[in-house]
C-alpha cells in the first residue's frame, strides 16, 4: 500500500445492555478487574497487540462517568481506551428537556459519538437530516463522530443498497463541509441492517464492495483526501471467529461490535485477531 496506513479502529457499543440491573458494575468488573478469563483484565490484555491501534467503548450515557472514574482508562499507559457516546442532540443547549448535548459530552472527556446508528433510525426516527446535524454538533464540540450508515434487507433485494448509502453519506458530508467542519479524517461505519443483532453477518465480500463504493462516492463527490483518509468500520455480528476474514479486505479499517463486546475475552480477540489480520494485508 503506498499511501500511509490508516489506524485500525475497533469500538465496543454497548448499547443498553442485556441486564436489568448494574450493568455498569458488571461490566467495569468484567474488562478492568476480573483476570480470571485470561490472567488479565481487558486493558491489560490489550497491551499485548503490539500494533498501533485505537479502541473504543460506547456505554450508556449514564455510565460514561462512572466507567472514567472508577476504572480510570484515560489516564492508564499503553494502547488507550477512549470512550464514546451512543448519541447527541444535535443543538448545544436550550429549551431541549431529555437531550443529552455536545457540551455535556465534552465536558465527560467522550471523544467519539455515534451517529445515525440504525437503531435510532428505525427506533427513532432520526433522519438523513438530523444524522447530518448531529455529526455537525459533534465536530462543533471538538469529537469526532462514527457516522453510521447501512440498507435494510429490502432495499438490497431491490437492489437499492448504494443508493441508500450514497444518500446517508452525501447528506452528512455536504452539511459538514457547508457548516466548514473538516470532511477528511472521519470514521464511518458500514453496517447493513440485516446484519446487525441476529448473527447473520456479511460476507468479507459483501462489505468490501460497499466500503469501496462508499471511498468512490467520497473521492468522487468530495476529493481524493477526503476517500483516502476516511477510515471505515464494518458492523453487524462481528465475532472472534469472521473478523479476521473481514479486516484482511482491503478497505475494512476496524469494526463497530455490539453484541460480543459484551464479552470483554471476545471483544479482545476480535481487537487482537483484526488488527494482525489488518497489518498483514
Ligand atoms: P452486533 O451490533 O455486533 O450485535 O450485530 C453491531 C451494532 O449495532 O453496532
Amino acid at each position: 500500500m503506498a499511501e500511509e496506513k490508516r489506524i485500525p479502529i475497533f469500538g465496543a457499543n454497548w448499547k443498553a445492555g442485556k441486564e436489568k440491573t448494574n450493568i455498569t458494575s458488571r461490566f467495569i468488573k468484567e474488562y478492568f478487574s476480573i483476570s480470571a478469563w485470561r490472567g488479565e483484565p481487558f486493558h491489560v490484555a490489550l497491551q499485548t497487540v503490539g500494533k498501533n491501534v485505537e479502541v473504543f467503548i460506547a456505554p450508556s450515557f449514564t455510565s460514561i462517568s462512572d466507567i472514567i472514574q472508577k476504572t480510570g482508562i484515560l489516564k492508564k499507559p499503553g494502547i488507550k481506551i477512549n470512550i464514546a457516546a451512543q448519541d447527541i442532540y444535535f443543538e448545544d443547549n436550550g429549551p431541549y428537556t431529555s437531550t443529552v448535548t455536545g457540551p455535556m459530552l465534552k465536558d465527560k472527556a467522550v471523544k467519539y459519538v455515534i451517529v445515525g446508528h440504525s437503531e435510532r433510525r428505525y427506533e427513532f426516527g432520526d433522519t438523513n437530516e438530523d444524522v447530518a446535524k448531529k455529526a455537525v454538533a459533534v465536530h462543533r464540540n471538538n469529537m469526532l463522530p462514527i457516522i453510521c450508515v447501512g440498507e435494510n434487507l429490502h432495499e438490497r433485494e431491490n437492489g437499492k443498497l448504494y443508493d441508500i448509502v450514497e444518500e446517508q453519506i452525501c447528506s452528512v458530508f455536504n452539511e459538514l463541509r457547508l457548516r466548514g467542519h473538516p470532511t477528511v479524517d472521519n470514521v464511518i461505519a458500514y453496517e447493513p441492517l440485516w446484519a446487525i443483532g441476529i448473527g447473520e453477518t456479511a460476507t468479507p465480500q459483501q462489505a468490501q464492495e460497499m466500503h469501496q463504493y462508499i471511498k468512490e462516492i467520497l473521492a468522487t463527490k468530495f476529493n481524493k483526501n477526503v476517500a483516502d483518509s476516511a477510515r471505515i468500520m464494518y458492523g453487524g455480528s462481528v465475532t472472534p471467529s469472521n473478523i479476521a476474514d473481514l479486516m484482511a479486505q482491503q478497505d475494512i479499517d476496524g469494526a463497530l461490535v455490539g453484541g460480543a463486546s459484551l464479552n470483554p475475552r471476545y471483544f479482545f480477540e476480535i481487537v487482537k485477531g483484526g488488527t494482525e489480520a489488518y497489518y498483514s494485508k
